[in-house]
């Protein structure tokens, strides 16, 4: 049977539990991680709908919860963990509740292992590969009572469509702006990472393809996209008619209605002069870069295998900064890899405040069994890694904060978010994602572009005062 046909086999399924119960199943998708899981959880969501579910509040009032894993760090997989167990009660009083576990976590044998030993009560198991496939596994499971587990080691090379997203039934948790995958997998390797081993080697998707998916988004209302992968500096390469990252954004800034375009992640050892030139370029894509650092230390950078120093990275921003004067950049850092001394962190502070980062994602590193770094010997302990943390995250707070006191007292162009229901207050973003809360008596919508006075900052957010619609 085709995926589509078990589409409709669910949608029977579902249909005679209407005709039971007086109500379609409800179902809960939480996504866990990166921004790339939200937009294959918006995807498994709509095949969801697409079956006859509906959506539910939480998980206890679901018939069909859904966990849509990360295991970049362990936290991530601790509350998953917590997440499971807690299911497992609500399960005895609802034995029928269908418990699904996919994405990341998955594709780790570890986490294989402990679910089939503790955690039996999940239903259906699937990783990143086979996602496209969960209307099978779902047919399977309610039809023959049983756990399904698929987890495949990589993508089925001559099943195009697995790569290919599962796009034809979709859902969007935000109106106007949407996530689009251009790449999949990662072929950096950097020590301390296990994303390469749980998605798989760099695969990108065609141009064509995307610029339709894109296409349908803008016809659909959305007014901003995020191109993602975990480093979509390397986009184009193996592609029949390979073209560049670059190529790609002047493709896409071409598309009619798209207002802005965001984009992440960015490696710096792949970063190019003619990406540098394309952003500038294109009216739409935002004067925004994402360039994770990790470290200043070269020491560290080096054991890393991340590619690059800290003066290299230091020379590409004054590249970036000379072609296209006032971008944010922003980074992410990790505290606390294996061997840091106090002298390597003290290179981190230095490099930040030389860089001039407008904000960071900070982690504390965390051991992936399987990465070369999980077998280093020269642990940090973990009271010296979360003083450090506590450390980078004033620096980096303060710099934000200095960041935002520069738009004081200047009108900025933003795009509407959100609005609340009663204060006639909406929130929006500006072209390098600050976040501003303002009041207007118009009736604005999310995707709208305003000019908005700042009059006020904090460190994560600005206020401002609504002037002018810039469009309709
Ligand atoms: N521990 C802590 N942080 C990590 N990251 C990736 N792997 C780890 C790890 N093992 C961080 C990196 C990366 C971001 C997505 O997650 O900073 O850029
Ligand atoms: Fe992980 Fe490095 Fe790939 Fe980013 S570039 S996903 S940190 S291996």
């Amino acid at each position: 049977m085709t995926d589509i046909l078990y589409i409709q086999q669910v949608k029977r399924l579902c249909d005679d539990f209407f005709s039971t119960n007086g109500y379609y199943p409800g179902m809960f998708v939480q996504t866990f991680g990166c921004q790339m899981n939200d937009r294959e959880s918006e995807k498994l969501q709509g095949l969801l709908l697409t079956m006859g579910y509906k959506e539910a509040c939480n998980e206890e009032e679901a018939d069909l919860v859904i966990y849509n894993t990360c295991c970049v760090r362990e936290n991530a997989e601790k509350r998953v963990y917590g997440k499971l167990g807690y299911l497992k009660s609500c399960k005895t009083k609802q034995p029928n509740k269908v418990i699904v576990l996919c994405g990341c976590m998955p594709q780790r044998e570890e986490v294989l292992t402990e679910i089939n030993r503790s955690y039996r009560h999940v239903d259906i198991v699937f990783g990143t590969f086979n996602k496209h496939h969960f209307p099978r596994l779902l047919f399977e499971h309610l039809t023959q009572h049983k756990r399904v587990i698929e987890v495949l080691e990589s993508h089925i090379e001559d099943e195009e469509y697995s790569i290919n997203e599962f796009d034809s039934q979709t859902t969007r948790f935000s109106p106007h702006k949407a996530g689009v995958t251009v790449m999949h997998g990662c072929d950096n390797y950097c020590s301390y990472c296990i994303v390469p081993y749980v998605r798989g080697r760099e695969k990108s998707r065609s141009p064509e393809e995307i610029l339709m998916e894109i296409n349908a988004l803008v016809s659909d209302g959305v007014k901003e996209i995020m191109l993602l992968g975990q480093n979509v500096n390397s986009y184009g390469q193996g592609l029949h008619n390979p073209i560049s990252f670059a190529e790609l954004l002047t493709l896409i800034s071409e598309v009619p209605g798209l207002r802005r375009i965001r984009f992440m992640t960015s490696h710096p050892k792949d970063l190019s002069i003619e990406l540098i030139e394309a952003i500038k370029n294109c009216n739409k894509v935002c004067k925004h870069i994402h360039l994770p650092i990790q470290s200043g230390s070269n020491r560290i950078l080096e054991a890393m295998n991340r590619g690059y120093t800290g003066k290299q990275y230091l020379e590409l921003l004054e590249r970036i900064r000379a072609a296209i004067p006032g971008i944010a950049i922003t980074t992410d850092i990790i505290v606390g890899f294996p061997g840091e001394e106090e002298t390597d962190f003290s290179d981190t502070l230095e490099i930040i405040q030389q860089a001039n980062f407008t904000g960071a994602y900070t982690f504390m590193y965390s051991p992936r069994k399987g990465t070369p770094a999980a077998d280093l010997m020269n642990e940090v302990p973990k009271e010296i890694i979360k003083e450090r943390f506590n450390r980078l995250v004033e620096a980096i707070n303060a710099l934000q904060s200095t960041h935002n006191k520069k738009y004081l007292n200047s009108t900025v162009e933003i795009m509407v978010e959100d609005k609340s229901d009663k204060l006639k207050c909406f929130t929006g973003r500006t072209d390098d994602n600050v976040l501003v809360h303002f009041e207007s008596e118009k009736d604005l919508t999310p995707g709208d572009l305003v000019h908005v006075k700042i009059t006020g900052y904090k460190t994560f957010y600005m206020i401002g005062d609504y002037i002018t619609t810039l469009n309709r």
